[in-house]
């Protein structure tokens, strides 16, 4: 599916597009996957681990276009990749498609302006639009700017998976499971 575009004026003056991922962004994708895997150690890969390439992304974002079941969510700044949000369904199955796991992330540079608030609230916007009932996702614990941002949204903590990441030897990071219910949403169990 395609979602909504808008556009908004950063912290620092910046505007700031946000609209749905299309096939021709595959280049800045990959950049924009390996930089933000090098910058964080909130993410589940690595930069090395990063190695889809271009035409593979490209398939990747063609394949969503046509998916009214999950949906990825792109910033600009000019023609510049800052940020991005996917949110997807969790199973197909009947029982479980009222609900989708969603995970963002936006470059160094643009931290701290506002463009992870906009991008999970267009997300969850579209989520509801989609039927979707409830969106979770995982936080490590030391990962407080994201953990606050999603306390502020409405995400409440339902559980914590102890050691979840591995970043050293004896050095873990425990993840805290989240959840937000979203009252417009409504997806038929038929
Ligand atoms: C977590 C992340 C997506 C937040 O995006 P962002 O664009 O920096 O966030 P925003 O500027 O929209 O800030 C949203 C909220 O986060 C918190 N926050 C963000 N930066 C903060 C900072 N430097 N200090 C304290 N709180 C901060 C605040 O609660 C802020 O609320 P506000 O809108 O009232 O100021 C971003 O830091 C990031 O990509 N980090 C690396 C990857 C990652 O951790 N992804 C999430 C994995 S669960």
């Amino acid at each position: 599916m395609t979602p909504d575009s808008h556009e908004f004026i950063a912290k620092n003056g910046r505007i700031i597009m946000i609209r749905g991922a299309r096939p021709e962004d595959a280049r800045a994708m990959v950049d924009y996957l390996k930089t933000t895997a090098g910058e964080s150690e909130n993410l589940t890969k690595s930069p090395e681990e990063v190695v889809i390439t271009v035409p593979e992304e490209e398939a990747f974002l063609k394949a969503l276009m046509n998916d009214e079941r999950r949906f990825m969510l792109n910033a600009f700044d000019g023609d510049k990749l800052v940020g991005n949000v996917y949110l997807a369904e969790i199973g197909s199955r009947k029982r479980i498609r009222h609900w989708a796991s969603m995970g963002i992330a936006v470059i160094q540079d643009y931290w701290g302006l506002g463009i992870g608030r906009a991008l999970m609230k267009a997300a969850l916007h579209t989520a509801e639009k989609l039927g979707f009932e409830q969106v979770e996702l995982g936080v490590y614990t030391n990962n407080e700017n994201a953990l606050k941002l999603y306390q502020s949204l409405g995400f409440e903590i339902y559980g914590r998976l102890p050691r979840a990441c591995k970043l050293g030897k004896d050095k873990y990071q425990d993840d805290l499971l989240m959840v937000k219910t979203l009252p417009q949403g409504g997806t038929s169990n038929e």
